[in-house]
């Protein structure tokens, strides 16, 4: 306990980052270390599942120490440890969990196995005190876009999800196919604010009438296609312009259907969270249309958008409370369902 509040040390190692957390009653962060691999990844244009493992072993103790620390806290004032165990690339996930277990078994404290996104929702709840159940929910991130209807605080029923790349894996490959670098979602991000978004006309993909699914493949496509004709005809491309018309093209079909799925189930507020949360042109065009139809919009700060453990804590607690700790058998699952 720490100020008498029942205290989580969370530790996330899904993908490329390596994070420990200490949050209070699920609500407040004491501390938020993240270690990134992005600059080691950049070098190959994506994640190496193998080099990412490797590297989570080297950092998981001290971040482990650092959120302890920064957070003015030991062991002994940790009341359970929380930790993602799926989904994720099997070999990251494992890292987090053997220490959390470690943990667990050497002090004799709850262990608590985390849904990823489930922690990408619960990033909202850090960050808006005030939030509560029920609402609809737009997870997307390099990993994931999902719309996902939360009735309670461990009540998610996803309702829609992509049927071939998520959101960010677009930003991430058209930024490759543009030479803008990586991760490409920030960087399209920035430069998409100088380009046109109605330059260049590509294929919206609502899938069939009421689907709440996604496909961003063949937007991809549609951009390496164009770049393409654009080099053999001789002509310049303008990468702004490119990137702008893409991303509109993405986030219009974002933002209507999450927008659908809030109207058609009587839901009076949106909750974005992942990494793509975190793009200015998402916040700006779901603003609009929630003030449009008198919806709440909740999106967290961009740390709280992509990986960290305090998203983690936050879930931790939550699923502690309504169904206790779980054993030291709990196992990491890549492709983990919600
Ligand atoms: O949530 P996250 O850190 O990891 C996953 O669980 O996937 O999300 C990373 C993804 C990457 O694809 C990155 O390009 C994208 O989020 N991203 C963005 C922005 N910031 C990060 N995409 C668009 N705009 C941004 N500002
Ligand atoms: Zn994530």
């Amino acid at each position: 306990m720490i100020d008498g509040k029942f205290a989580i040390l969370a530790i996330e190692s899904s993908c490329d980052e390596t994070a420990a957390a200490v949050v209070l009653e699920g609500r407040d962060a004491l501390s938020n270390v993240i270690s990134s691999q992005i600059d080691i990844h950049k070098a190959y244009g994506g994640v190496v599942p193998e080099i990412a493992s490797r590297h989570h072993l080297d950092n998981v103790n001290w971040v482990c120490r650092k959120a302890l620390d920064d957070a003015g806290a030991s062991m002994d004032d940790i009341d359970a440890i929380g930790v993602t165990y799926g989904p994720g690339l099997v070999g990251a996930l494992l890292i987090g969990l053997a220490t959390a277990k470690a943990y667990a078994l050497a002090t004799g404290k709850p262990l608590i196995g985390v849904h990823h996104i489930h922690g990408h929702i619960c990033a909202n709840y850090i960050e808006h005190k005030d939030l509560e159940p029920p609402f609809m929910a737009l997870v997307i991130s390099g990993g994931h876009t999902n719309i996902v209807e939360v009735t309670d605080y461990n009540e998610l029923k996803v309702l829609g999800g992509t049927r071939d790349d998520a959101a960010g894996e677009a930003y991430d490959k058209v930024a490759r196919v543009l030479g803008l670098g990586y991760p490409g979602g920030p960087l399209i991000d920035r430069i998409a604010k100088e380009g046109n978004p109605e330059a260049v006309e590509f294929k919206r993909v609502f899938l069939e009438k009421g689907s709440m699914d996604f496909s961003f493949s063949g937007i991809k496509t549609g951009v390496l296609n164009y770049v393409n004709s654009e080099k053999q005809a001789g002509r310049e491309i303008n990468v702004a312009d490119v990137a702008a018309s893409f991303q509109q093209a993405v986030l219009d079909v974002v933002v209507a259907k999450t927008v659908e799925a809030a109207l058609s189930l009587g839901k009076d507020k949106i909750v974005m969270a992942g990494g793509v949360a975190a793009n200015s042109r998402l916040r700006g065009m779901m603003e609009a249309e929630c003030e449009k139809h008198g919806l709440g919009l909740y999106t967290p700060s961009p740390i709280l958008c992509t990986d960290n453990a305090a998203m983690i804590g936050c879930a931790a607690y939550y699923k502690y409370k309504a169904e206790g700790a779980d054993d030291l058998t709990l196992d990491a699952i890549p492709n983990l369902p919600l």
